[in-house]
């Protein structure tokens, strides 16, 4: 794991876009796990911005994302669908129909899961899954559990990532309380990770995650056993990191 830092959230959003970039550079037709939330917006607006530019070519790459809300109307701003159309898609010249985002509406969610598994794996699995992490230590979805081996699936989300979630909605009550996330062994299948993290919020959970013992009560924990996986976090986010283990920033 290679843990790299940043001044502040501007620059650790142009060093994650920067590798995410070469990978789209590296292999045009690859396959980008991407997440939503605050922490990538700085990220995406990096990759428009190079795109724009003429320096990236999205034509060839598809995307799948970590979740989705149950219940929220597709339309609805706050659908993961609406935040990767309004902070990505619109702005590149991704085809529409290379891009997945769980369906939260679906009838029988079991086969919605199933068919989502199915189709990462159509595409050859996921290049590069860029994450950010939750309060509780979650990625993607994946609240604190009692094990790690879970491909996707129905969950329902904890009280403090719906109150962390609240920024983005009317009112706490307007937060769905169910989701669809990938898994924890859907993410671990990815042959890279990137991880952001920004903020001072993130201090704590940040260095648990990453050196305090494995397990699935703090599920982003399973990332210290992927052979890879780069963090970008911003020094506020790696102020607990930067007292006891100094010498793991690079
Ligand atoms: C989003 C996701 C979540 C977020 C996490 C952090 O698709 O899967 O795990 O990455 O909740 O959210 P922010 O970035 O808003 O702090």
């Amino acid at each position: 794991m290679r843990i790299i830092s940043a001044p502040d959230y501007a620059s650790m959003s142009r060093k994650a876009a920067n590798l995410l970039s070469a990978q789209v550079i590296l292999k045009p037709d690859c396959v980008l796990g991407l997440a939503t939330g605050g922490t990538p917006v700085g990220v995406y607006k990096q990759l428009v911005n190079w795109y724009e530019k003429g320096d990236l070519d999205f034509s060839k790459v598809h995307t799948v994302n970590l979740d989705e809300y149950i219940g929220l109307p597709v339309t609805h701003p706050q659908s993961y669908r609406s935040f990767m159309n309004d902070n990505l898609f619109n702005h590149v010249n991704i085809p529409i129909e290379n891009t997945n985002v769980p369906n939260g509406n679906a009838h029988n969610m079991d086969a919605e899961c199933a068919r989502y598994e199915k189709l990462i794996d159509s595409l050859g699995g996921v290049d590069m899954q860029l994450l950010g992490i939750g309060n509780t230590g979650h990625i993607g979805f994946n609240e604190p559990h009692d094990r790690f081996d879970t491909t996707t699936h129905v969950v329902t989300l904890s009280e403090v990532t719906i109150r962390a979630n609240a920024r983005f909605f009317d009112s706490e009550a307007d937060v769905p309380r169910y989701a669809v996330t990938m898994g924890i062994q859907t993410i671990m299948k990815a042959q890279k990770i990137v991880l952001v993290a920004n903020g001072e919020n993130k201090a704590d959970i940040l260095e648990k995650a990453l050196f305090g013992p494995i397990n699935p009560q703090i599920p982003a924990s399973i990332l210290q056993l992927h052979r890879d996986v780069t963090v970008f976090a911003d020094e506020a986010a790696l102020k607990v990191i930067r007292e006891k283990h100094p010498q793991a920033i690079d």
